[in-house]
């Protein structure tokens, strides 16, 4: 089984390093896992052209080839992103939109893969929850099925405190309990209904 994760950060540090433990963990599991960031990349935002509906393909050549293919190819989806203005990443928002030109060619692409959420804050309440709730809504939207941490804590996701640093974030201990929740029912769902 693949699972792909996706940084929503225009950087290479504390959402990255976050996603790398999660795959890391994963990958000692035995997924196959495959890391697609933002950073460096040159993904347009959609134009609402419609070119996608016609010609089953999007008229911007970018880097969203890249995140298309490994689109498809994944059965577990992690969408981790830096808290930026109280929600998810600026560059991660064009992904989700850019995301339309696929379902142009298949309806059903991504319909039934596994969907977990990383959100990082600089600030503790800087709005994790409001990131998780767009990535949730993204999965809902495209028919992947969602999983957070469960009833008992990380109800939404896993929800990290870098305080802008990466020392810090390798010390937020509460963060890395939600991650260790969510990743464990990640994994049960992608073993129960993905074949
Ligand atoms: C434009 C911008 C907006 C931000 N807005 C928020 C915010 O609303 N809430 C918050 O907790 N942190 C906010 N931050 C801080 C980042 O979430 C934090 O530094 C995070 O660790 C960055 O992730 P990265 O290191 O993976 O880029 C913002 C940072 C930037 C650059």
């Amino acid at each position: 089984m693949r699972v792909l994760g996706i940084c929503g950060s225009p950087r290479n540090s504390t959402t990255n390093y976050v996603l790398n433990e999660a795959l890391n963990r994963l990958n000692e599991n035995g997924f196959e896992t495959d890391l697609v960031s933002c950073f460096g990349k040159h993904i347009a935002p959609c134009m609402h052209c419609d070119y996608c509906m016609e010609h089953k393909k999007c008229i911007n050549e970018d880097d969203m080839n890249e995140v298309y293919k490994k689109l498809q190819q994944c059965d577990g989806l992690i969408l981790a992103t830096p808290v930026q203005s109280g929600g998810v990443s600026s560059n991660l928002s064009v992904i989700m939109d850019r995301t339309r030109a696929l379902e142009a060619i298949d309806y059903n692409i991504l319909r039934g893969k596994i969907g977990m959420s990383i959100a990082v804050g600089g600030d503790r309440t800087g709005g994790q929850d409001f990131a998780h709730l767009k990535n949730i809504t993204y999965f809902m939207i495209h028919g992947i099925i969602p999983v957070s941490g469960g009833p008992f804590g990380s109800n939404l996701g896993a929800s990290f405190w870098s305080k802008d640093s990466l020392e810090d974030i390798k010390n937020d201990e509460y963060g890395f309990d939600s991650l260790n929740r969510t990743l464990v029912e990640f994994e049960n769902f992608l073993r129960k209904y993905i074949d």
